[in-house]
């Protein structure tokens, strides 16, 4: 039932806030400012050499995130790999390692195939997912479960920012076991995590902003998206949802990266989204901007207050997002690419929440 909302997309765009806070429930313990995940680790984050992350699509990029997370806040390196490449790698692992496996439907052929590689190489297995009956966590030594109720839109929305919670309360439960996250600064992480309902209610707010823009994008053939850090695989993941619904090419892009190729691409006609909170890498973003505006590049930033100030006119447009630490940004912007995806689809008349060629859940290699 999609209730008032004319697509499914729509309605689990809108479902974030709760979403996020009913998963957020069984993971944090919030009186206490503590992680309290849902069962007890079959394994030691202390003893972990590396963690393998395996999935597949918008799930790949959750993992990308969680990468950013782990590295920076566990001191715990990863390996994050689209699993349909993974799987036929024959990568080498130490037995005893940590392979985790980001699925919605628990049932994506290549996202198993690749835990039934990591299980036989002696990895424990864990995976989070959204469908608790699936093959995939079936399949698992420990499951985290999602929790963020049915997706029916072909494209992942609440599925994807509730995946990113999970994985960013265990990113805080390792960096506590490893030892580099005190008690007060998982008071400080966890509290972030719990205001994310009221973050992405604010986000939601620009839906107008976001409804008028995709007039503009939905006259482009191809768009390009820049993100730094915990952003890039955003930027991906923005182009990726274009691309699902609107049938519009769409690349992401690390903003790093603009001027070793990319930037070659760069006239009137190609929108930029660029994915920039003000953190500690925007002047370097800026920089990128002038470089795109230069050559008559037309930019859509997403940014907070801050960001939006400091830029001057080389932008064209400006979406807000609320002002949060970066720990939880990744999270906040996934919002905006979402929304402007949706509208530059239903703009367009596309088949929202049945895109063509696409199907929910992918059991075929
Ligand atoms: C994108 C999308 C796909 C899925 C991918 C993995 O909006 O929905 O890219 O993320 O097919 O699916 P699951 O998570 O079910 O393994």
């Amino acid at each position: 039932d999609k209730g008032n909302h004319r697509h499914f997309m729509l309605k689990e765009i809108y479902e974030q806030p709760d979403a996020i806070s009913h998963t957020a429930s069984h993971y944090l313990d919030l009186a206490n400012g503590k992680v309290k995940l849902p069962s007890k680790l079959p394994f030691d984050f202390k003893s972990l050499n590396r963690l393998t992350i395996s999935a597949c699509g918008t799930a790949y990029y959750a993992g990308l995130v969680a990468k950013y997370w782990f590295e920076k806040y566990a001191r715990l390196p990863v390996e994050v790999d689209v699993a349909s490449e993974f799987r036929y790698r024959e990568p080498p692992m130490d037995a005893g390692g940590l392979a985790l496996f980001i699925s919605q439907s628990g049932e994506t052929a290549d996202t198993l195939a690749a835990l039934r590689y990591c299980k036989e190489n002696g990895q424990h297995i864990a995976s989070i997912v959204n469908a608790q009956e699936s093959t995939i966590a079936r399949e698992s030594d420990i499951v985290f479960p999602i929790l963020c109720g049915p997706e029916i839109s072909v494209a992942s929305t609440k599925a994807t920012t509730a995946q990113l919670s999970v994985l960013a309360s265990l990113a805080i439960a390792a960096g506590r076991q490893r030892g580099h996250i005190s008690e007060a600064q998982e008071f400080e992480l966890v509290d972030m995590l719990a205001k994310l309902p009221g973050a992405i209610t604010k986000a939601l707010g620009s839906e107008e902003k976001i409804d008028q823009i995709s007039h503009k994008l939905s006259k482009a053939k191809d768009v390009l998206y820049l993100g730094r850090g915990s952003l890039f695989p955003i930027a991906m993941e923005g182009a990726l949802k274009l691309k699902e619904i609107t049938y519009i090419h769409a690349e992401g892009y690390a903003s790093g990266e603009l001027k070793h190729g990319p930037i070659a691409l760069i006239d009137e006609t190609l929108p930029v989204v660029v994915v920039a909170p003000s953190d500690d890498l925007f002047d370097k973003t800026i920089s990128n901007m002038h470089e795109v505006a230069a050559r008559g590049g037309k930019i859509i930033l997403i940014t907070d207050e801050a960001g939006a100030k400091s830029v001057g006119d080389d932008v064209d447009e400006i979406i807000i997002v609320p002002d949060a630490h970066e720990f939880v940004m990744p999270i906040i912007c996934a919002i905006p690419v979402q929304l402007l995806a949706y509208y530059t689809a239903v703009f367009m008349g596309t088949d929202v929440d049945q895109p063509r060629n696409l199907a929910k859940s992918v059991t075929v290699e």
